[in-house]
């Protein structure tokens, strides 16, 4: 063979955040449901709203893309946001607003949705308002206008709205009960407005703590690691369609080493690629790229998390990698630190907060980052 074929600039893998898989597996179920509901709002029926949850790597923000495509291909304006806590988040989702608004023909609704928009940018930090334009009503419960108003000044020409927010687990618990409310009254008013939120886990805690209701206008997909198969198919279609072939031990190996997460998958078969010499793409390749993927991983993935965790919280993350892979009590997580529960509380709000860990269910705590437990025991000093 060739070795031009395994040029790296030929590479097909992406390893990355939010960078579009050459092979998305796995998700059609979901992106069927969101096709349908997407096409039942446009002929005002009734629909359900989408709640996408998963680890870290799991590809929410590559879905989160390929529904707002998807939408935009069907007649939707889509507003994308990602939350990153503050306001931030606020004003990128008025600002697409307002952009998607002024490109309206200008029919009755328009006035309306821009004054909702107006009285809702007045209580945002830094939009940078005109001082003579703050003689319009500053109120921050708008947000739920801006929502319904937008997705009626919409329907007006027989457009739809998707609201796509990702890491919506960061949203202020208030702003996220606006949005909610604005989403349920379009539910009520036939209007089609369609909303994605994408996030950790524990945003269906979130969700349900914003309101009562809220629980009931979704459906959650919870995507966890692909099936073998999946893997294997993520891997080989994208080398078939350019010529090139993988050993089945070969792409067996990564199902083992990734234990089907996708962003694993994307950097292992990356590296094999690179490292590859063989023909069909071999195990022994797998082993040569070893060392690579695994910098990669430790270097990118798993260090800019540990980077950011304050050293107080260090200890815990210790003692939680401590017990393994898996969930386990927060009990004994405040065991292995050698602390009470009540001692250690404080620093697992946080590392909830911060989307270090998650609470799977009441009283267990789990790492939000695959093998995140393998990691530490490695590079955290305190393991033997
Ligand atoms: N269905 C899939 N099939 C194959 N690869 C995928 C799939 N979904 C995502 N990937 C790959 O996985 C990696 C992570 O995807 P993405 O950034 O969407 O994850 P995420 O869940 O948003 O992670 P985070 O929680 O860190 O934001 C990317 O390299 C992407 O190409
Ligand atoms: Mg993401």
């Amino acid at each position: 063979m060739s070795v031009e074929l395994y040029d790296p600039v030929a590479n097909p893998y992406a390893p990355g955040a939010g960078t579009p898989p050459p092979a998305l597996v796995g998700r059609d179920g979901v992106i069927d449901i969101a096709e349908i509901a997407l096409r039942r709002l446009k002929s005002a029926r009734a629909s359900q709203q989408m709640l996408i949850t998963g680890l870290r790597g799991v590809g929410k923000t590559v879905l989160l893309g390929k529904l707002a495509a998807l939408a935009e291909r069907i007649g939707y304006r889509v507003i994308r946001v990602e939350a990153l806590g503050g306001d931030d988040t606020i004003h990128s989702l008025l600002r697409q607003a307002r952009r998607i608004v002024e490109e309206l023909d200008g029919g009755a609704r328009v006035g309306r949705a821009l004054r909702s928009i107006e009285s809702v940018s007045l209580t945002v930090a830094g939009t940078g308002v005109a001082i003579e334009r703050q003689a319009g009503r500053a109120d921050r419960e708008a947000l739920s206008d801006v929502v319904t108003d937008v997705a009626a000044a919409a329907a007006e020409e027989d457009l739809g709205v998707m609201l796509a927010l990702d890491e919506a687990q960061m949203l202020d618990g208030h702003d996220l009960r606006r949005l909610l409310a604005g989403v349920h009254r379009c539910g009520q008013d036939g209007l089609p407005l369609y909303c994605l939120l994408a996030g950790l886990p524990n945003l269906v805690g979130g969700v349900a703590k914003a309101a009562t209701y809220a629980e009931r206008m979704f459906t959650v997909a919870d995507l966890g690691p692909l099936s073998p198969d999946q893997v294997v198919q993520a891997i080989v279609e994208p080398a078939e369609e350019i010529g090139v072939s993988w050993a089945a031990e070969a792409a067996e190996q990564i199902v083992d080493l990734s234990d089907g997460f996708p962003f694993f998958v994307q950097t292992w078969a990356y590296h094999t690629w690179n490292a590859a010499i063989d023909e069909p793409i071999s195990a022994a390749d797998v082993e040569r790229a070893a060392p690579n993927a695994r910098h990669a991983l430790d270097s990118s993935f798993f260090a800019a998390r540990i980077a950011r965790i304050p050293a107080s919280e260090v200890a815990y993350v210790r003692a939680l990698a401590s017990l393994g892979a898996g969930p386990h009590r927060s009990g004994e997580v405040a065991a292995a630190a050698g602390k009470s529960t009540s001692q250690v509380a404080a620093f697992r709000d946080r590392l909830i907060a911060e989307g270090v860990i998650y609470a799977p269910r009441y009283g267990w705590v789990e790492f939000a980052i695959p093998h995140f437990d393998r990691y530490v025991r490695r590079m955290v000093p305190g393991f033997p």
